[in-house]
């Protein structure tokens, strides 16, 4: 087979397999395309989810009659004017988005230079089908339809109009968010959905965003080494199913990067549940020589020169906002104890009509009843209550959650949540100083595991050793454990071993050494940590309160559940109508 080059028709379409997947992608290059050209105002029409029409209307530059000729080339572009891709501060630079769009659609450009007369030009999945003049106001206005419809490879993938509208609103949100001093509108089937005016980054995520953030959000602002990071994030018990509201932008670009994502996980590890995800807009600005946009064909990846250092910075950053956040919130009463509370029994005012008085019904309780025999077990109040925020232990119900008593309410623990908090942070502070105490097991423990199982446990002695679990392999499916960490107390080290080693299976070797040590450390902190339905002395309960008091995180287990809730007086009086 000889070798040919191919035609620029063929050409394009190769390109628009890449740049244009669906027509969410069609319409960010559109946007791109008008932000790049300096508009002021967006303006977005679609239909069907784009599928039959995708409109994008810029008070822009606009384009000369032969510009707009010149754009539909292949690599043509006004945005790299020393040719040089280093320093990239446009959205655009490729000069494939025009002519890949044209060659799977019916693409019309019309533009207007100001003091100028408008243009047209039509092409046709690649074939030019009309010009002549146009009356628009100074910008352009780029039209799309009928989006592969000589393409059926493609229309296949297509979804229904409905996710097809998802993904092109998230497009719109994610160009807004990184352009807040641009107005936008969008309008889908003849309704308009978002209309927005200039303002700044803050009011902008806020508008776009849950606004719910203002409550349940932690606001970021650090910089290092002439790298800023800003933006807001949501506090850990306030999360989401699914990751899709994370908004993160390099430079003003959105991007769906894995380092950035990767990082943003890492920062709530062990506050949320591994299913759980935070919601966050976060605006990152790098020096343009420290990082490459040119690694993706839709530019929604970048490359770091020092991945690991802007890791550690973002990491660091957020984590130190959320600790500093549920010190905060340790401090106060929890805000969402109350709704919490209130909203598992509601009870009504409902009038007796044998004996004409009002008594309150219990309605049908919405949680999920508590399947143990009762043994509430209370201390008298006998001294006055000291001020420790989280009160004196008054005794323990259902053998899992402590009652106390504070000076501003009632606090309930749930022990073995706070246990494991308190678990961890005691290991991880050893582990700063250096040390963790180790529990050398008199007769060492054979622990049968299938082969992968020991060899990712053997990958990972070093690590586990660090943390006072001294492992060794034992013939090809078995372990030998020879100490345990001290904090653990007495624990079943199998199911603790098999635990582990499932961990190491699910971390991959995706993360570093540190964040796996927090795993570890996580897992170990379950297992030693005390159960519930444990039954406490007083004496235990109440160290457990102190504890928590000074032990940073501890107003979330390892799992982002709060480990404590408080009903203050006010909230008591409400419940009983007093107030
Ligand atoms: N809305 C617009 N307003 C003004 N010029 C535009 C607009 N859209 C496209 N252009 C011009 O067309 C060129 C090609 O666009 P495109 O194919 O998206 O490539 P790129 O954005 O990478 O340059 C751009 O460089 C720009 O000069
Ligand atoms: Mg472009």
């Amino acid at each position: 087979m000889s070798i040919r080059r191919l035609p620029p028709e063929l050409v394009n379409r190769i390109a628009a397999g890449e740049v244009v997947e669906r027509p969410a992608s069609a319409l960010k290059e559109l946007i791109e395309n008008a932000l790049d050209a300096g508009a002021t105002q967006v303006a977005v029409r679609l239909s069907a989810g784009g599928l039959e029409l995708i409109e994008v209307a810029d008070d822009g530059s606009g384009m000369s009659p032969d510009d707009i000729q010149l754009a539909l080339e292949r690599h043509a572009t006004s945005k790299l004017p020393e040719d040089s891709i280093d320093r990239i501060t446009s959205f655009g630079f490729r000069g494939e988005a025009l002519p890949s769009i044209a060659s799977v659609s019916h693409l019309r450009i019309e533009s207007r230079v100001r003091g100028a007369d408008g243009w047209r030009l039509e092409v046709d999945h690649g074939n030019m089908v009309g010009k002549g003049p146009a009356a628009l106001p100074p910008g352009s206005r780029i039209t799309i339809e009928r989006l592969f419809d000589k393409v059926p490879a493609r229309r296949k993938f297509l979804r229904s109009p409905r996710s097809e509208y998802a993904a092109c609103l998230d497009a719109v949100k994610r160009l807004a968010m990184a352009r807040s001093d641009v107005g936008f509108s969008l309008e889908h089937d003849g309704r308009r959905i978002l209309s927005l005016q200039p303002s700044d980054a803050p009011d902008r995520v806020s508008e776009l965003l849950s606004h719910e953030l203002d409550r349940h959000g932690v606001g970021i602002d650090c910089s290092r080494d002439g790298v800023r990071l800003t933006g807001v994030i949501s506090l850990p018990t306030f999360n989401r199913g699914v990751a899709d509201h994370q908004y993160l932008f390099v430079n003003s670009r959105p991007v769906k990067d894995r380092l950035l994502v990767g990082a943003l996980r890492a920062a709530y590890r062990d506050l949320i549940p591994r299913d759980r995800h935070p919601i966050a807009a976060l605006f990152l600005d790098v020096p343009l020589e420290d990082v490459d946009v040119n690694v993706h064909p839709a530019k929604t990846e970048v490359r770091f020169r020092d991945p690991a250092a802007m890791r550690g910075l973002i990491v660091g950053g957020l984590r130190r906002e959320l600790d500093a956040e549920s010190q905060r919130s340790a401090a106060r009463e929890q805000a969402a104890a109350p709704v919490m509370w209130t909203s598992s029994h509601s009870y009504t005012p409902e009038p007796d009509l044998r004996t004409g008085t009002t008594v309150l019904r219990q309605e049908q309780q919405s949680f999920t009843p508590i399947s143990f025999t009762p043994q509430g077990r209370a201390e008298p109040a006998a001294e006055p209550v000291p001020s420790h925020p989280l009160g004196v232990a008054r005794g323990q119900v259902a053998a899992t959650y402590i009652v106390a008593e504070a000076e501003d309410g009632l606090v309930i623990v749930d022990q073995h949540a706070a246990h494991e908090r308190l678990v961890l942070e005691r290991m991880r502070a050893a582990r700063e100083g250096g040390a963790v105490a180790r529990q050398v097991l008199l007769i060492p423990e054979v622990i049968e595991l299938d082969e992968p199982d020991c060899d990712r446990l053997e990958g990972a002695i070093a690590e586990l050793g660090e943390m006072g679990l001294e492992i060794e392999r034992f013939g090809s499916t078995a372990i030998l454990v020879r100490s345990v960490p001290a904090a653990l107390g007495k624990t079943d080290i199998a199911s603790l071993v098999a635990d582990l080693a499932g961990e190491i299976a699910d971390l991959g070797g995706a993360l570093s050494l540190r964040d796996k040590l927090d795993h570890v450390a996580a897992t170990i902190a379950c297992h030693g940590s005390v159960r519930a339905g444990r039954v406490l002395s007083v004496a235990e309960m109440n160290a457990l309160l102190r504890e928590m008091e000074v032990t940073p995180r501890s107003g979330q287990c390892n799992h982002g559940r709060p480990t404590w809730v408080k009903l203050g007086h006010g909230e008591i009086e409400k419940l009983f109508g007093r107030k």
